[in-house]
């Protein structure tokens, strides 16, 4: 394995474990896509680091640095990175992390999403008779044009109470893949009702305040050092650079060998 790749799981297991084993994180662990079926009785355990599903599994779980919360994340996760074997590595690589049982890591879906609420698009969240739906705020084209700094970071704020709430139930994850934040370039791109339009200030002014709306937990919002600021979920920008082509007569952008220059 490069060390490239050691680095960067390294640092995807650091931002991780933000939300994932900080005592304001859990982890999800019985919706559909993350269900901890694989480990028994995993539906009654929300905390990756509980005490009480470390000794179902016969572990112990103070053998285990990574759950040690006194020490720093980047601590943590180099433990945890570590004691992982090659194939174990690359199972956490898609957004339907396996999980290690042998370590008491439980499979988890990274993808859920929450551009203008939470929604079921991505696979870490669902709703059913329990949670048949959540806020859904007007697009994010519209609330952009509103020029309200403080009305995005309220609606994110909004957004992210609904979201702890299903995450408790186990019906949605703790990581969402929004913001969209691709500048729009051209009105023919699809997607461009989830962005914040065309103006490069008002989409970073736009991104900031729906992140911090998203990930802020109120008191620690200027905490500097990061090991003791909480996030009360994590937000995840999107998307890199020649994104534009989603699906045009048969051609995507999984597939579209994209030569991007610098113009
Ligand atoms: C989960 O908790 C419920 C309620 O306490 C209990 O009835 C059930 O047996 C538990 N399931 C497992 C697999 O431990
Ligand atoms: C901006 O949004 C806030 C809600 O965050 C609202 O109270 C305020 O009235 C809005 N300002 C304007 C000028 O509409
Ligand atoms: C954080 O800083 C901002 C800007 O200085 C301030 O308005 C806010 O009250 C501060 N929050 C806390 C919890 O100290």
């Amino acid at each position: 394995m490069s060390s490239n790749i050691v680095t960067f799981l390294v640092f995807f297991f650091y931002l991780a474990f933000f939300a994932i084993v900080s005592p304001a994180g859990r982890v999800l662990l019985d919706s559909k896509n993350i269900a901890a079926s694989s480990i028994d009785g995993g539906s009654n355990f929300t905390y990756v680091c509980d005490p009480s599903w470390y000794s179902s599994l016969g572990l112990d779980l103070s053998s285990f640095a990574f759950c040690d919360s006194e020490l720093p994340y980047d601590v943590r996760a180099k433990d945890l990175v570590d004691r992982m074997t090659l194939m174990e590595k690359v199972k956490q690589l898609g957004d339907g992390a396996y999980g290690v049982s042998r370590l008491g890591l439980p499979k988890y879906e990274w993808w859920s999403e929450a551009l203008h609420g939470v929604s079921n698009v991505g696979p870490g969240a669902y709703f059913d008779d329990v949670v048949p739906g959540a806020t859904s705020f007007p697009p994010v084209i519209l609330t952009a044009a509103s020029f309200n700094q403080s009305l995005w970071k309220t609606i994110g704020q909004a957004v992210s109470t609904e979201a702890r709430a299903m995450y408790n139930l186990g019906r949605a994850g703790l990581t969402f893949w929004s913001p969209n934040i691709n500048v729009v370039r051209d009105p023919r791109w699809g997607r461009i009702i989830e962005t914040p339009g065309e103006d490069p200030y008002v989409v970073g002014a736009y991104a900031t305040n729906y992140v911090r709306g998203l990930q802020d937990v109120e008191g620690t919002e200027n905490v500097t050092d990061l090991n003791l600021r909480p996030l009360k979920v994590s937000s995840c920008c999107k998307h890199y650079a020649a994104y534009d082509v989603d699906n045009w007569l048969g051609v995507d952008r999984l597939h579209f060998d994209a030569r991007v220059s610098f113009d």
